[in-house]
């Protein structure tokens, strides 16, 4: 089973390795590592059988959760890692008292797109030539119901365990 924590400032390595598997520009370990200390950023991992698989990024600045980032582990794709990080995090954003997400996704990555709208994303702006590495505009999209999508998947909750207990911790910070 999958079990989604908190990120610690032990896993950056592991998380920093998936995150340049997955991007053209990957964050930096220092700047993943700064996270940890940005009252307003929550990190989740999740591990598969010991192993750090992916993990998603965000900010709750109010009502509002905006996602930094989410990857997957290549060798791990495709088994709904993915799927469950997006509604942890909702979940988690949740507790922290956001009820929308935001995030911006490439206008090629239509994989990205898809698990987007499939957790009820809908475009609400685009930027143009937003990627200075590739020109490519970026599409902005939004959930402005996270409890109703959680509510609508909820079978996904019996699927890995959450290990509440690693966030509480970080309560304070917002
Ligand atoms: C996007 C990403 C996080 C998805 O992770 P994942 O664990 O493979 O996703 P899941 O297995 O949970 O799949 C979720 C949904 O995404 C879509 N999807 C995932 N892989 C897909 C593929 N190869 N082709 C088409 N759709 C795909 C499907 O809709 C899938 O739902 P389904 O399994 O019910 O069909 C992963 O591909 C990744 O890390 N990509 C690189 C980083 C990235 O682009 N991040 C997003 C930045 S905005």
């Amino acid at each position: 089973m999958i079990t989604v924590r908190a990120m610690q400032k032990a896993d950056v390595t592991n998380v920093h390795r998936i995150e340049t598997l997955s991007f053209r520009t990957p964050w930096s370990k220092a700047a993943l590592m700064s996270e940890l200390s940005n009252r307003v950023a929550h990190y989740l991992v999740a591990e598969y059988a010991g192993k750090i698989v992916g993990y998603l990024g965000m900010w709750v600045l109010f009502d509002e959760c905006h996602i930094t980032n989410i990857a997957v582990d290549p060798a791990y794709r495709r088994m709904g890692v993915g799927k469950t990080l997006l509604f942890a995090g909702m979940e988690v954003g949740d507790y922290f008292g956001a009820s929308s997400m935001t995030l911006e996704v490439r206008e090629t990555n239509r994989i990205a797109q898809e698990l987007y709208r499939k957790f009820d994303f809908e475009q609400e702006g685009y930027r143009k030539r937003y990627y200075s590495d590739t020109g490519e505009g970026a599409i902005l999209l939004w959930n402005v119901n996270i409890p109703r999508t959680v509510q609508n998947n909820a079978c996904i909750r019996d699927t890995f365990a959450l290990q509440w207990e690693t966030f509480e911790k970080r309560g304070d910070r917002v």
